[in-house]
């Protein structure tokens, strides 16, 4: 009994886009200075889309799954809906993490918030504070 969901340990024990993206068009490397974790993304951004994106995660299996499953549901998706996948909408297609691992889902929220940044002011364009602003 794990107190984690099938969902994630299929995540963990099997994750996806596991690896790095050469040349990536963004990467976003974020750290929780609470446990030590330590979460990367890099996305390739094709059209003002990302079409592929990938996940290295020194850390614990929450993080791990939730990695997994962020890259899963930023791919396909332009930079603005990417930076709404929220560690909740997360959590929720991981069907539930124990209370005291949702923060782990929060570094996959700030992780593709670097990424996207990165990808943003790598194109002269300003890093998002809170997000796009209206009419972006
Ligand atoms: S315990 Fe550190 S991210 Fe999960």
């Amino acid at each position: 009994m794990t107190g984690y969901s099938d969902r994630v340990m299929d995540h963990f024990m099997n994750p996806r886009n596991m690896g790095e993206i050469a040349d990536a068009d963004g990467v976003g490397e974020v750290g929780n200075p609470a446990c030590g974790d330590i979460m990367k993304i890099c996305i390739r951004v094709e059209g003002g889309r990302i079409t592929d994106a990938k996940f290295k995660t020194f850390g614990c299996g929450a993080a791990i799954a939730s990695s997994s499953m962020a890259t899963e549901m930023i791919v396909g998706k332009t930079l603005k809906e990417a930076w709404g996948v929220t560690n909740r909408a997360v959590a929720e297609a991981l069907e539930g993490l124990p209370p005291q691992k949702l923060h782990c889902s929060v570094l996959a929220e700030e992780c593709i918030h670097a990424a996207i940044n990165d990808c943003r002011t790598k194109n002269g364009l300003p890093a998002w504070a809170e997000g796009p602003e209206a009419g972006e």
